[in-house]
């Protein structure tokens, strides 16, 4: 059967960890893993603007052996000069695996059900798992571990990253807090389907108003942009909405002393993450964009290892 990585929850919580041991072996050691020679070609499909994943997938799969092969979706016009299941079929036979950035999840899951090699979810409205192995892989170096971390994420907790850490904190056994206004939460099945991988692995779930109250006590605080890709004509809305939920010096005040700060960029500084904390000792958002190699790399190997 070929595997995906759709959504976070397409890997049990047990293969979470052993991806994220493979990201941590191939990080130690990024020349020493071929799965690709040959080189084998994977497909980045891009329909939204990109910069870390395009890079680290590519800069990844050329360390693995392969050849990245870029494809302009606006070039393309998927969906309106040919079908993703046409698309799919095309790209399956070229490729070894498919990574693809685009707005609607169910085309992503349209494309695994035709593609026949891997397809690893590059960003939707819905979900950013990608991004989620990086940051768990960044939270086990700094905290040495993920089991009964305390994780707040304040801001839009309906985007793609709040959907996101609600089921991969769930999935490693973290306690999440998310801390959004009212109609800004995580996807009400997604936070159900979390607080049920939560009950088995002894993570939490839960969710409030107040950001002081989602970051006391936190050990991780998170951010992201208030205007995701495709809500950009809602932003003078969410720009009067979201400053009581900006990352700031007095805010970060409320977590633990040695709490670190993580953002998926882009960031904009003044809003949802101030200059001083984003450059300052307690971010670690550079970890982050670097680990988006080591943990790309071992999801895709080990996705093609299983398919
Ligand atoms: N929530 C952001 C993530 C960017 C990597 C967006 O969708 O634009």
């Amino acid at each position: 059967m070929t595997r995906h990585f759709l959504r976070d929850d397409d890997l049990s919580p047990a293969e979470l960890i052993e991806v994220l041991d493979l990201a941590d072996a191939m990080k130690a050691e990024p020349f020493e893993h071929k799965p690709l020679t040959g080189p084998r070609t994977v497909a980045l499909v891009f329909d939204r603007p990109t910069l870390r994943t395009q890079v680290s997938f590519s800069a990844g799969i050329a360390e693995l052996g392969g050849h990245p092969m870029t494809v302009d979706g606006g070039l393309a016009a998927m969906g309106s000069r040919e079908g993703v299941e046409d698309v799919a079929r095309i790209l399956g036979r070229q490729a070894a695996a498919v990574v693809w950035r685009t707005a609607h999840q169910h085309d992503l899951t349209t494309m695994a059900e035709y593609a026949g090699v891997p397809v690893l979810n590059a960003l939707t409205d819905e979900f950013h798992p990608c991004q989620l192995l990086a940051d768990l892989q960044t939270v086990r170096e700094h905290k040495g571990r993920l089991a009964g971390v305390r994780v707040a994420f304040v801001g839009d907790g309906a985007c793609n990253m709040g959907n996101s850490w609600v089921l991969a904190g769930a999935s490693a056994g973290m306690h999440v807090v998310v801390g959004a206004p009212d109609g800004f939460s995580p996807d009400v099945d997604v936070l159900a389907r979390a607080r049920d991988i939560a009950q088995d692995t002894g993570g939490s779930v839960e969710l409030t108003a107040e950001a002081v109250e989602a970051v006391k006590g936190a050990d991780v605080l998170v951010t992201d942009s208030w205007v995701s890709m495709g809500r950009e004509e809602e932003s003078g809305e969410r720009l009067r909405i979201f400053p009581p939920y900006a990352v700031t010096g007095d805010l970060l005040a409320h977590a633990e002393p040695d709490a670190i700060v993580m953002h998926c960029l882009p960031a904009y500084r003044g809003k949802e993450i101030a200059e001083d904390v984003i450059e300052g000792p307690r971010s670690v958002v550079w970890d982050e964009a670097e680990n988006r190699r080591h943990a790309q790399k071992a999801v895709l190997t080990w996705l093609l290892e299983r398919s």
